[in-house]
């Protein structure tokens, strides 16, 4: 009965998706798994990669990260908004949870998000080469923010009674300073796309012992203010040096 963490499978590589298949259909039977988003923009491979989890361990809780709500390819969904709506029917199908669930005596409990320049305002080279920008369509008038604040209201606000620990886990980073000081400061003009101090709000209100997170593909495990943040993204294939490329168990942070 352990509790596992990954993030940013991107099974749109071939060698991502084959990792997946090739986990063991027998070693997870009694665990659980967070898959803190950015799977595929893909919906067939969307269901196809859930319904692998799905299959290996005993419960799957999921969110969609900012690529598996991407329509530029998808002739039948020109909204994002829409998009979020198929995955959710896609997780649904496949028997993975977007709801919080009980793993022994610890309540996992997923944030959705988006990113809202909390963490600082967009500079014209981050419009210019930020997929999202142009990957992503929503509803007109619909700005960062608001779409932010959708998603975040789509979010428990207070949680049921009986629970030793609280495990929260969303797609983007709920605070800035998890990006650690050797990133490049070319690099930190992503910052902005990162995510949001709304997702840190929440996870502190619902009382999180430990906070999964994706969306920046570098591994690490680092505790603030009695909050233990971990990120386990796999990653593109080129990414082996900030990435392990293998499931973390996470059950050592709750004893
Ligand atoms: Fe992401």
């Amino acid at each position: 009965m352990r509790l596992f963490a990954l993030s940013d499978i991107h099974v749109d590589y071939p060698a991502n998706a084959r990792w997946v298949d090739a986990l063991s259909s027998v070693d997870h039977r009694d665990d659980t798994l967070i898959l803190a988003g950015d799977l595929t923009e893909d919906r067939r491979l969307l269901a196809w990669c859930l319904q692998r989890f799905v299959s290996k361990f005993r419960q799957v809780l999921f969110v969609p990260g900012n690529h598996d709500l991407w329509v530029r390819r998808d002739p039948d969904i020109d909204c994002s908004l829409r998009k979020f709506d198929e995955v959710l029917s896609i997780a649904a199908d496949a028997g993975a949870w977007m709801q919080p669930r009980m793993h022994q005596d610890s309540l996992v409990v997923p944030l959705l998000g988006w990113y809202d320049y909390s963490f600082g305002a967009p500079c014209d080279e981050l419009r210019a080469m930020w997929m999202d920008y142009r990957a992503c369509r929503w509803p007109d008038a619909l700005d960062a923010g608001q779409v932010t604040q959708h998603f975040l209201r789509m979010n428990p606000g207070v949680l049921p009674n009986g629970a030793r620990r609280v495990v929260t886990f969303s797609h983007f980073l709920p605070r800035i300073d998890l990006i650690p000081f050797f990133v490049p400061r070319a690099m930190r003009r992503l910052d902005p796309v990162l995510g949001s101090d709304g997702i840190e709000q929440q996870l502190r209100a619902l009382g999180a012992d430990l906070h999964v997170y994706g969306h920046s593909h570098i591994n690490r495990r680092v505790s603030i203010d009695g909050v233990v943040y971990v990120n386990n993204a796999f990653g593109y294939p080129q990414e082996g040096s900030i990435a392990a490329r293998a499931l973390l168990a996470l059950d050592d942070e709750l004893n």
